[in-house]
């Protein structure tokens, strides 16, 4: 797996520092309203990032599970969004945060939230862990982001190519002729 890593661009020790603030800033935002609140990982890229985040959370949680896929070429833009597996629980009036790895075009989020959206909680809020910002739509709000990165293909701490290096501790870009 090494020799397919071109470099890091975060290691996982500034990868858990960040996660303690961002745990900091969820709990800031939702206050008295943090206990029983519903997370929702976006299967599967985010879930290394949610599992080490929700263990720096110090309140009552649940974890509500949906799949999506999205039909394209590993690295290339456009393609299907489709809900593969709907929710395993019922998030009227309750207050859900969704946590994905990446955002890229929005276009995951978009039908995730949409979907949700549409069984009455009492607050939809999103959290990722990288967002793209030359390509990160501007009429799309994410409350909360790990880092902004620059507009490069990165694999690990959860984030693929095609289902690969999920397991690589720290965020990387892989070698292009890889996947060019
Ligand atoms: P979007 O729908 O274009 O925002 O893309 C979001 C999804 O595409 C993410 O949840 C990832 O699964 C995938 N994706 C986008 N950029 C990258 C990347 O640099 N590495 C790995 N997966 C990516
Ligand atoms: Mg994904």
């Amino acid at each position: 797996m090494q020799q397919d890593i071109e470099r890091i661009l975060i290691p996982r020790s500034r990868i858990q520092d960040r996660l303690h603030e961002l745990a900091r800033e969820i709990e800031g935002v939702y206050g008295d309203q943090s206990e029983g609140l519903i997370i929702v990982p976006v299967l599967a890229g985010s879930i290394i990032f949610t599992s080490d985040l929700i263990r720096c959370l110090p309140f009552k949680m649940k974890i509500g599970l949906m799949t999506i896929s999205r039909y394209r070429g590993a690295t290339t833009a456009g393609g299907e969004t489709r809900l593969v597996q709907d929710l395993n629980l019922d998030i009227r009036d309750r207050h859900v945060l969704v946590v994905d790895d990446i955002l890229d075009t929005g276009g995951t989020l978009r039908v995730v939230l949409s979907q949700l959206a549409l069984r009455g909680p009492a607050s939809l809020r999103t959290c990722v862990l990288l967002r793209k910002l030359a390509k990160a739509p501007t009429d799309f709000q994410v409350e909360f982001v790990g880092f902004d990165i620059e507009d490069v293909f990165v694999v690990g701490y959860g984030l693929d190519y095609n289902n690969h290096y999920r397991n690589w501790p720290d965020i990387a870009v892989l070698r292009p002729e890889l996947y060019r």
